[in-house]
C-alpha cells in the first residue's frame, strides 16, 4: 500500500534522497536456530525497517559460498547459499518489501570470485596458457625460479596480494604460477580484459533484476582493472606497499595520495557504462551504488557521471573527525564534487568494515551522544543517507574475544579486525541470543552481556532511547528536510559550532563542550535534550 505521506515511493529516482539501511545478513536475524542470520530471518524483521522509517534496504551477499569473506567470496552469483535460505527466500523476501514499500539492493561482486568458483576450480586444472587461467590474474613469479610474487602488491587483508599454486604441470618443466588476490587468497581477482567476465557479470545482474531487485551495491568498484603492466607499486622512502583502502585494523584512515596501480583505473568506467545501459533496458527506477575507494572526490564523482552509476558512497563523512571544521569541509567538498555531474551526495557513519561511530567518537556516554549528533546532522543534509544496522539501537564496536574472531583479515595479520562491527543484532529478552534466534541457539559471535539494555524491545516506546531518536529523525527528515530543497547554505564558520541551512531548515551542530545559546525557532528535531542552550555533542533542526 502506497504511503501517501511518503515522497519517495512513485519517484522513479528514488534513491537520490533515499534513507537506505544496510543488513548484514549473518547478523540481522536468524529464522532456523543455526545461529546465522538468514533471508526469511530478514523478512520477519521488514515491517520493523517500515515503521523505523527507511525507504530500502542494501543486503550484504546471500549468495553460495564457502564463507571465507562472509559471502563477499561467491562461488555461484546466482544461487542463495544454503545458510541463509534458497531463491524462493529471496523472491518472498523482494516481494514482501516491495508490499511495504521498501526498495531492496542487493551487493554484487565483480573484483573477485571464491576461490571454489567452478572457474577458479577449472583454472587450477587446466594449467598455465589456459582460457581458464585466462579469466583470473595468473602470472610467472620473479626472480630466478619464479619462486617471488610477480610485483610487490599488498592484500587489503594483509600479507602479499599473489599466492602461488601448486600447479599440477610443473611436472613438464613449467614453472608454478601466481594468482593475484587483492583481498583474501581464497578471493582471486578476475581479469576484467578478458571479455567472458563482463558477459558474465551482465547475466548475474539481468538475472537479480528479473527478480525484481531495485539496485546492486557494486563492492570494491574502483578494482576490476589493474594497470595492464602489473608493475611494482612506488612506495615512499621508508615506507612499505599498501593496498590504500583500509587500516590493518580496520579502522579507517585518511588517504594520502599514493601511487595505486590495482586500483582505480580508467578502462572500469566502461563497464559503468555497459551496467547502466542494462539496468536502463530494465526501468529507469532501478540503481548502482558504488563502493570506491578513491583517492579524490573528483575520482569518486567520475563513477558517477550521468551514463555510469547512480552514486557513490562518500567515505570522507565517516572519515571526518569530530570537529565542525572536519564536517563543513566534507559538505562542502562533497556537494562541490558531485555537482558538476549532476549526481545527488551520499552519507554514511558506520559498515560492516569500520569500527561503529559510537565507538569511533569516544565510546561511552559521550561517543552516544556525538554519534546521534553526527546523524541528525547528516540526515538533514541532501541525498541519501546509509544506516548500519545496529546504529539505531546505539550499538557500540564489540571487543570480541581472539577464539571467536572471524574475519579473515584477524586470520592473516593477527589484527584484530572487523567482527565487533558484526555482533548479532540484540531483538529483545533477557539474556543472549536476545531474540536474535529461535530458542537458546547462540549466534555465530557472541553478544555481550550490556545488549540487555539496548534490545530494541527494550528501547522500543522508551522516550529518549536511540530506537525512539531514529524513528524521530526519520520522520523529520521526510517531513522537513525533504521538501526544504537541495540548496545547502554553510554559515560561516564559528568555532565549535557547525550551522547550517537547507531552505527554511536550520542545523545546528555543537561540536564542542560548552552550551551556545540557541536561536529562536521551533525545535523540529534533536539528538539530544535542548533548552534555551544547545549543549556541546548536540545537533538540533530549527524551523
Ligand atoms: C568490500 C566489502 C568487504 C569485503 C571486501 C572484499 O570492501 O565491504 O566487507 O571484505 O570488499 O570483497
Amino acid at each position: 500500500m502506497a504511503d501517501l505521506n511518503d515522497p519517495i515511493v512513485d519517484d522513479p529516482s528514488w534513491w537520490r534522497n533515499a534513507v537506505v539501511y544496510q543488513v548484514y545478513v549473518r547478523s540481522f536475524a536468524d529464522s532456523d536456530g543455526d545461529g546465522i542470520g538468514d533471508l526469511p530471518g530478514i523478512t520477519s524483521r521488514l515491517p520493523y525497517l517500515r515503521d523505523l522509517g527507511v525507504d530500502a534496504l542494501w543486503i550484504t551477499p546471500f549468495y553460495t559460498s564457502p564463507q571465507r569473506d562472509h559471502g563477499y567470496d561467491v562461488a555461484d552469483y546466482t544461487d542463495v547459499d544454503p545458510l541463509f535460505g534458497a531463491l524462493g527466500d529471496a523472491d518472498t523476501l523482494i516481494e514482501t518489501a516491495h508490499e511495504l514499500d521498501l526498495r531492496v539492493i542487493v551487493d554484487l561482486v565483480p573484483n573477485h570470485t571464491s576461490d571454489e568458483h567452478p572457474w577458479f576450480k577449472a583454472a587450477l586444472a587446466a594449467g598455465p596458457g589456459s582460457p581458464e587461467r585466462a579469466r583470473f590474474m595468473f602470472r610467472e613469479g620473479s626472480g630466478p625460479d619464479g619462486s617471488l610474487p610477480p610485483n610487490n602488491w599488498e592484500s587489503v587483508f594483509g600479507g602479499p596480494a599473489w599466492t602461488r599454486v601448486e600447479d599440477p604441470s610443473t611436472g613438464s618443466g613449467q614453472r608454478a604460477q601466481w594468482y593475484l588476490h587483492l583481498f583474501d587468497s581464497t578471493q582471486p581477482d578476475l581479469d576484467w580484459r578478458n571479455p567472458e567476465v563482463g558477459d558474465m557479470f551482465e547475466d548475474v545482474l539481468r538475472f537479480w533484476l528479473d527478480k525484481g531487485v531495485d539496485g546492486f551495491r557494486v563492492d570494491v568498484a574502483h578494482g576490476l582493472y589493474k594497470e595492464e603492466s602489473l608493475r611494482d607499486q612506488v612506495v615512499k622512502a621508508g615506507e612499505r606497499p599498501t593496498s590504500g583502502q583500509v587500516n590493518t585494523d580496520h579502522s579507517m584512515v585518511s588517504r594520502e595520495l599514493n601511487d595505486e596501480p590495482m586500483w582505480d583505473q580508467p578502462e572500469v568506467h566502461e563497464v559503468y557504462r555497459r551496467w547502466h545501459d542494462v539496468l536502463d533496458s530494465v526501468g529507469d527506477d532501478r540503481m548502482a551504488v558504488a563502493e570506491a575507494w578513491t583517492q579524490t572526490p573528483e575520482s569518486m564523482a567520475a563513477f558517477v557521471r550521468p551514463d555510469e552509476l547512480d552514486q557513490a558512497f562518500n567515505f570522507a563523512w565517516l572519515l571526518a573527525d569530530w570537529s565542525a571544521e572536519s564536517f563543513r569541509e566534507v559538505v562542502v567538498d562533497t556537494l562541490a564534487a558531485v555537482a558538476p555531474v549532476g549526481a545527488s551526495p551520499t552519507w554514511v557513519l558506520s559498515n560492516h568494515d569500520v569500527v561503529r561511530h559510537a565507538t569511533r567518537y569516544g565510546g561511552g556516554e559521550q561517543g552516544l551522544a556525538r554519534a546521534r549528533a553526527a546523524t541528525l546532522a547528516m540526515l538533514a543534509l541532501p541525498g541519501s543517507s546509509y544506516l548500519y544496522q545496529g546504529e539505531e539501537l546505539g550499538l557500540e564496536q564489540v571487543d570480541v574475544a581472539p577464539e571467536d574472531r572471524q574475519d579473515p583479515s584477524w586470520f592473516r595479520t593477527g589484527e584484530v579486525g572487523r567482527d565487533g562491527c558484526r555482533v548479532p543484532i540484540p531483538w529483545g529478552g533477557d539474556s543472549a541470543p536476545f531474540g536474535f534466534g529461535p530458542g537458546d541457539a547462540q549466534p555465530w559471535i557472541p553478544q555481550p552481556d550490556e545488549f540487555k539494555g539496548l534490545t530494541v524491545e527494550a528501547q522500543t516506546g522508551v522516550k529518549g532511547s536511540t530506537l525512539e531518536f531514529y524513528r524521530a529523525a526519520l520522520a523529520a527528515r521526510r517531513a522537513h528536510a525533504l521538501p526544504a530543497g537541495d540548496e545547502v547554505t554553510l554559515v560561516e564558520a564559528n568555532g565549535d559550532l557547525l550551522e547550517l541551512h537547507r531552505g527554511d531548515l536550520r542545523v545546528l551542530l555543537n561540536c564542542g563542550s560548552t552550551d551556545v545559546p540557541l536561536p529562536a525557532g521551533r525545535v523540529l528535531a534533536s539528538s539530544g535534550p535542548v533548552t534555551d542552550v544547545l549543549p556541546g555533542d548536540t545537533c538540533v533542526w530549527l524551523g
